[in-house]
């Protein structure tokens, strides 16, 4: 297929949903051949069979990222079927929304595990591949806008996003003697499963108290400028300027909030 991303092969990390199965796809528009990913190989494999359908190239392999071993068979099996690995996407994460006091060590471990130790395999292992390649490429870690904030009930997910832009700006400085770009995209509030997990009870007494652990589309609204939720459309539109990597641009986390993080009021009220 012809597009920006012609004859280019990416792994899209957690791409059977949401971001990474907006990605994917439109990744395989552009033309590129694409590894979906997801814990379950029938859910990757749903993503794969849609981009094959619409006359892309696709495969699906199951892996956990937060496991090495599992990261490395995403690179591999990007090389055995497709001979190279040029884009990386560690998009892949979770969340758990729970007062600090109250968070145990595995909720705490997983949420790191994933959605920091996850990105990091993900880097290593495609900068493996691209440096024996000798012929750069492009990483693109997904990190948040609450990676730039702080907000109640979302230690380790702050924590971890926080971690991914820092950890992005780390590796684009190592990588760059290899023409390796590492830049990551910082979303806003878009409409995905995860949102669905972390909005809260609206149903229970304590919902509109301070601290809240949840939000209605109401206080999204209220907090951000453009006054709306972002879309995938819109999400995709940034991985593809960063997957082109013809923008001198490494380091850099991108946002792509309608303003959130650069609204230093508290509500612009409704
Ligand atoms: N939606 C937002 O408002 C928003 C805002 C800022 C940042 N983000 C970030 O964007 C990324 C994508 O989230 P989303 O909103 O698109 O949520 P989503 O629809 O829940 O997608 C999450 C994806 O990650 C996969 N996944 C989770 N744990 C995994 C693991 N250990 N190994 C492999 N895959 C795993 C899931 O696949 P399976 O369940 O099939 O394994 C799914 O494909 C996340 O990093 C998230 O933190 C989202």
């Amino acid at each position: 297929m012809s597009g920006e991303l012609a004859g280019q092969t990416a792994v899209v990390t957690g791409s059977s949903s949401g971001i990474g199965e907006g990605t994917a796809l439109r990744f395989a528009e552009e033309g590129a051949n694409v590894v979906t990913n997801s814990r379950s190989q029938e859910r990757a494999e749903t993503t794969a069979e849609l981009i094959r359908e619409a006359g892309g190239s696709a495969i699906a392999i199951e892996a956990d990222t937060s496991n090495r071993a599992d990261v490395q068979t995403l690179v591999d099996g990007a090389v055995e079927e497709f001979g190279s690995l040029d884009i990386m996407v560690n998009n892949a994460g979770t969340s758990v929304i729970k007062p600090a006091v109250e968070m145990t060590e595995e909720e705490w471990r997983r949420v790191i595990d994933v959605n920091l130790t996850g990105v990091f395999f993900g880097c290593q292992a495609a900068a493996q591949q691209m440096i024996q390649q000798n012929d750069g490429g492009q990483i693109i870690n997904i990190g948040s806008a609450y990676g730039f904030s702080g907000a109640q009930g979302r230690g380790p997910y702050c924590a971890s996003k926080g971690g991914v832009h820092n950890l992005t700006r780390c590796l684009a400085v190592e990588f760059a003697e290899h023409d390796i770009h590492v830049n990551a995209l910082a979303p806003g509030f878009i409409k995905t499963q995860i949102d669905e997990q972390t909005r809260g009870d609206e149903e229970s007494e304590d919902f509109d108290t301070w601290p809240y652990y949840g939000y209605t589309d109401q206080h999204i609204h209220n907090r951000t400028p453009l006054d709306r939720f972002g879309t995938i459309e819109e999400m995709n539109n940034c991985m593809v300027f960063l997957a082109k990597g013809d923008h001198y641009m490494t380091g850099e986390t991108m946002r792509a909030d309608g303003g959130f993080t650069a609204f230093g009021w508290g509500s612009k009220g409704t």
